[in-house]
């Protein structure tokens, strides 16, 4: 088969017409005969054949064209992309002292003098939703959502239909593989009139311009998202070949000149005070713009400095996200109602009179918890000020005291549990009080198999969280392996069958199924995640997956440092599991509780004996470094490096860096002052590291 990119106008156009034919085929004998002739990975090969053609020669779509029909293929919604360089997000500041104290931590990383200001550029933080465009020999091939990061969805088809931006590029010294990043928006004005127009069809109105952008780009149909007006800026890469340059001013300065949209209100600042300057004149600027913006993004502008600082968890070093201040409005609390979560934590959750902020209907705001209530002396019918920031759930700032109803009282968080009327606990040193009812409590169980189907855990397509409130209640999933034995159960009913009941037909029944069993395959660090052990989320889960690499040796390594409880710092598996870099004791002692725990043990028991949960394996990082896979310590004051650096350029070589010696250490480096560490590592012949031997490794 002729690779896409090297097709001529002519052969494209045959290959659609016979791609057209074909996929036709093969609909017709998957949905009509319940015959298919392929496998789903095929037919999946040919219609992303026919989109990235369809990518190139826009020209030459046709009016059958599959890409035009929806909902026609075998797996429903989009395909999914791996990115191969993931899409991390970025940590926050909100004031300026958080911002100057950003500019410490990269001079104190890459050991600056104080005195020399960072150069940086301030840009816009849009909100909209960040894209991957990829440009194979100048060529627009492929568009994806950043999804988790790690794996987006497949939305050239969607990408195609933006105006601005460039199919083909154009300039001197192209990239042959050049993927750019950026964020999709909609502006102020075109939100404005699309919902004019949604009123006047009686379609649905968005709620504001990122819903309205996230809404027309996430369509099945390529038709609708190119009746709709979005735009785009461009600001970051993903994989390149053949692209140097040594600041990222200047790659802006490039996409500029290749045809992408780069934010006019973008600053190279000198140092973090003119961070702060271009911050403020920003703000001031913010309601005049005809896009919304969040806030900005502060950036290195040294590119070498960039690969220095590297990342932390999803986030890089070498950038932040400096966050405007929330919207704020004034309403009444009409009522107090209480929630109850998946590790048994009660929450308070206001329901108020609907007011609007920044744009949004709220009729609810999180209270957190009795002494947060305690604090602001929250009471039900006083008027309040909330906030809303950025996708989070509105908060109460205050209460206007001068508008409190005279007979109003304190308010008391109750003794049971709304839901299963167990006991309330409180622990000790803890603000959060807890239902003790576990999993007999429907909250806690119901909301424990929600975050397992959630899409960053087993991800499992058509089953959302009322599918799972309705099956608890059944009394068909009440522990996550049900979930794998729905079908059997389903067969088994002589009752009232899945695809009798309503809300559901014999396809969708049976997509379910077939969703459910392509999970059945999982990778240990998201089957980690999707237990929803408290404290535990998807950094934690990846980094006890590296550090316990098969299901196996992670739960005998839990249940070891369970053993002995109490007496903590005898035993050495706990020893090694709360010195893990990012881990700690609080969360340590919550592993190990989960692990211990007879219903959990016996969950996993039987999860074990649907699934194939998969080795964790280090994609590709370090390769073949002498580092990689080893595990460091690192001890004394170096010279030429701070420890933050040297322990970030170990994990980038794959390296697991270590808090403390003991015999499973592969290398200790040794700074100056060392203490009681080289000692220990001297007294079990363990392999010491000087600082020169330690750069040598790092910079070969
Ligand atoms: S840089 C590694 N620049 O904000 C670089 N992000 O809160 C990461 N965003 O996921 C992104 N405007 O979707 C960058 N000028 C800008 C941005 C921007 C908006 C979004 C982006 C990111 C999110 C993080």
């Amino acid at each position: 088969m002729i690779p896409v990119t090297d097709l001529t106008a002519e052969q494209a156009a045959e290959d659609l017409a016979l791609l057209a034919a074909e996929i036709a085929r093969h609909d017709a004998l998957y949905h009509g005969k319940d015959a298919p002739e392929i496998s789903d990975g095929d037919y999946d090969a040919l219609v992303r054949r026919n989109r990235e053609i369809e990518a190139r020669f826009p020209e030459l779509i046709r009016e059958d064209s599959p890409s035009r029909r929806v909902g026609t293929a075998p797996t429903e919604g989009f395909d999914k992309v791996t990115h191969a360089v993931p899409m991390l997000s970025l940590g926050n500041v909100f004031d300026d002292d958080e911002a100057r104290e950003f500019d410490q931590k990269i001079r104190r990383f890459l050991s600056l003098d104080a005195e020399a200001p960072i150069p940086y550029v301030a840009e816009p933080k849009i909100d909209g939703l960040s894209f991957s465009a990829r440009y194979e020999g100048g060529r627009f091939v492929r568009a994806a959502t950043r999804g988790d990061g790690t794996t987006g969805e497949d939305i050239t088809a969607n990408m195609m239909t933006i105006a601005s931006l460039p199919k083909t590029l154009s300039g001197e010294d192209l990239p042959a593989i050049l993927e750019v990043r950026g964020e999709v928006y909609m502006g102020k004005a075109d939100f404005r009139a699309l919902n004019a127009r949604q009123v006047e069809r009686g379609g649905k109105v968005f709620a504001n311009p990122r819903n309205a952008a996230a809404g027309s780009l996430r369509q099945l149909d390529s038709k609708i998202t190119a009746e709709r007006a979005l735009s785009f800026f461009a600001y970051s890469w993903g994989e390149v070949d053949g692209l140097e340059m040594a600041s990222h001013h200047e790659f802006l300065e490039r996409l500029r000149r290749w045809g992408f949209p780069v934010n006019p209100e973008t600053r190279i600042c000198e140092g973090v005070e003119a961070l702060v300057e271009a911050t403020a004149e920003l703000a001031l600027k913010r309601a005049e713009l005809d896009y919304d913006i969040d806030g900005v993004v502060y950036k290195v502008d040294r590119i070498d400095w960039q690969k220095r600082l590297g990342f932390v968890s999803r986030a890089p070093r070498w950038a932040i996200a400096r966050k405007f201040p929330a919207e704020q409005a004034q309403t009444r609390i009409n009522r107090i109602i209480v929630q109850v979560g998946r590790t048994g934590v009660l929450t308070p959750v206001a329901e108020l009179e609907p007011v609007t902020v920044g744009g949004v209907v709220v009729s609810r705001a999180t209270l957190h918890n009795q002494d947060e209530i305690d604090r602001k002396d929250i009471r039900l019918g006083d008027m309040v000020t909330i906030q809303r920031a950025g996708d989070v759930i509105p908060q109460v700032v205050e209460v206007l005291l001068d508008q409190r109803p005279e007979d109003s009282a304190p308010y008391a968080m109750p003794e049971t549990c709304p839901v299963c009327g167990s006991h309330v606990v409180q622990q000790e040193g803890e603000v959060a009080r807890r239902c003790s009812g576990g999993l007999t409590c429907p909250a806690q169980a119901v909301e424990r198999l929600k975050h397992f189907v959630s899409r960053n855990a087993f991800d499992i397509e058509g089953l959302g969280g009322k599918h799972i409130e309705a099956f608890y209640e059944r009394g068909e999933i009440r522990a996550p392996a049900d979930i794998f034995r729905l079908k059997e159960t389903d067969d088994a009913n002589s009752l009232i069958k899945l695809r009798n009941r309503e809300g559901w037909g014999a396809k969708s029944a049976e997509n379910l199924f077939k969703a459910i069993d392509e999970r059945r395959v999982i990778g240990l660090d998201r089957f980690i995640f999707a237990l929803g052990i408290p404290q535990v989320g998807q950094a934690t889960a990846r980094l006890l997956a590296e550090h316990y690499p098969s299901l196996s040796t992670l739960r005998t390594a839990m249940e070891a440092a369970g053993t002995g409880a109490g007496e903590e710092e005898d035993n050495e598996a706990f020893t090694a599991l709360k010195n893990i870099n990012g881990i700690g004791p609080s969360m340590a002692r919550d592993l190990v509780a989960f692990f211990a725990e007879k219903h959990n043990q016996d969950a996993l028991d039987a999860l074990d004996a649907q699934l194939t949960v998969t080795d964790f394996e280090r994609v590709a990082i370090g390769g073949d470094s002498p580092l990689s896979g080893k595990t460091i310590v690192f001890t004394g004051t170096m010279d030429t490096m701070s420890r933050g650096e040297a322990k970030a350029r170990a994990q980038a070589l794959g390296a697991k860096v270590a808090g403390s010696v003991s015999s499973k250490t592969d290398y200790v480096v040794v700074g100056a002052d060392a203490g009681s560490k080289e000692k220990k590592a001297r007294d079990l012949g363990l392999a010491i590291l000087t600082e020169q031997d330690f750069r040598e490794i790092i910079d070969a």
